[in-house]
């Protein structure tokens, strides 16, 4: 007879996966105590081949768990909504990483009332232990279940409780914000090996100095600005390579990026 689940995901992939890794590692669950549901089998060989986990093509066993992670894609959501809605145990929190699909859409698929709920928006980052999660919980989560969720997102990286009215910015800044990163990290690779260095070295010392960059701005605590500034030697090099990135606007570029993306995180939301 397998253990009855603590901890559930409706759904296999990518970021199920981080999760489930970053849990285990952490020894937050055991993988016996955790289940995992999903249509295909060839994956579900492969995350109880590869974790040790419990896994499933049945959803409505999914909900059996205390806590049940929704990590579908949002356009499978309403549909495995309407099948495990109304199996839902009333005090299982539901957990969801749904891009764009607010806390208010899930009642309806709830006849016996809105459950427990936190809406979470991670990033990709979370696959490698650096990733940063905005939560935030209906007012049926309790101080316990909300605890959990955090343990649940630290496992992966950092968390941030925010009002949910946040999470459009989020989604475009820190949810697509990987992917603006690893186009600057790509095109400085690039523009490296136009200068004649070997690919391997230009992409070592690209992702090392992002990597430097960022530490030094989040333990001096200082403004970015301030750090800019105390490496521009007057007439100097990084001077020259600034004003050629301030002609082509690269912070409205950037701004204007930003702002596309939460207005697309806006426009999914309201379906
Ligand atoms: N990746 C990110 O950076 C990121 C960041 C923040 C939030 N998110 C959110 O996280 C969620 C998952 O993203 P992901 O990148 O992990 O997607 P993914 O790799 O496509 O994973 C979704 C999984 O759910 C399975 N699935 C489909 N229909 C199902 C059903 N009815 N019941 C159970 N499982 C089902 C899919 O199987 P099939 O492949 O066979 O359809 C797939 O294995 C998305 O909603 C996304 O918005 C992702």
């Amino acid at each position: 007879m397998p253990e009855q689940p603590k901890l559930a995901f409706i759904g296999g992939g990518t970021m199920a996966e981080a999760l489930i890794k970053g849990l285990l590692n952490k020894g937050l669950f055991e993988p016996s105590a955790v289940l995992v549901s999903d249509p295909l089998q060839a994956r579900l060989d492969f995350l109880h081949e590869t974790y040790g986990i419990q896994t499933t093509m049945s959803n409505l066993l999914a909900v059996e768990a205390d806590t049940v992670i929704f990590a579908v894609k949002p356009p499978q959501l309403p549909d495995v909504l309407r099948e495990v809605g109304p199996h839902w145990r009333p005090t299982s929190m539901g957990l969801s990483i749904v891009a764009g699909f607010r806390l208010d859409q899930f009642a309806p698929f709830f006849p016996q009332g809105t459950p427990p709920l936190v809406r979470a928006m991670p990033n990709t980052p979370c696959v490698v232990g650096e990733g940063i999660t905005a939560i935030a919980p209906n007012s049926d989560v309790d101080a316990s279940q909300l605890d959990l969720a955090r343990a649940i997102f630290r496992a992966v990286g950092e968390v941030l409780e925010l009002p949910e009215h946040y999470f459009d910015a989020v989604t475009g800044l820190s949810g697509s914000g990987p992917a603006y990163v690893t186009l600057i990290i790509e095109a400085l690779i690039e523009a490296g090996v136009q200068q004649g260095l070997p690919r391997r070295i230009s992409r070592e010392l690209v992702c090392q100095t992002v990597k430097g960059a960022t530490m030094l701005v989040q333990q001096s605590g200082k403004h970015p600005a301030e750090l800019k500034d105390q490496v521009t030697t007057p007439a100097g090099t990084t001077a020259a390579g600034l004003q050629v990135l301030e002609e082509s606007a690269i912070r409205a570029t950037l701004c204007r990026a930003v702002s596309a993306a939460t207005e697309r995180s806006k426009a999914l939301g309201k379906g």
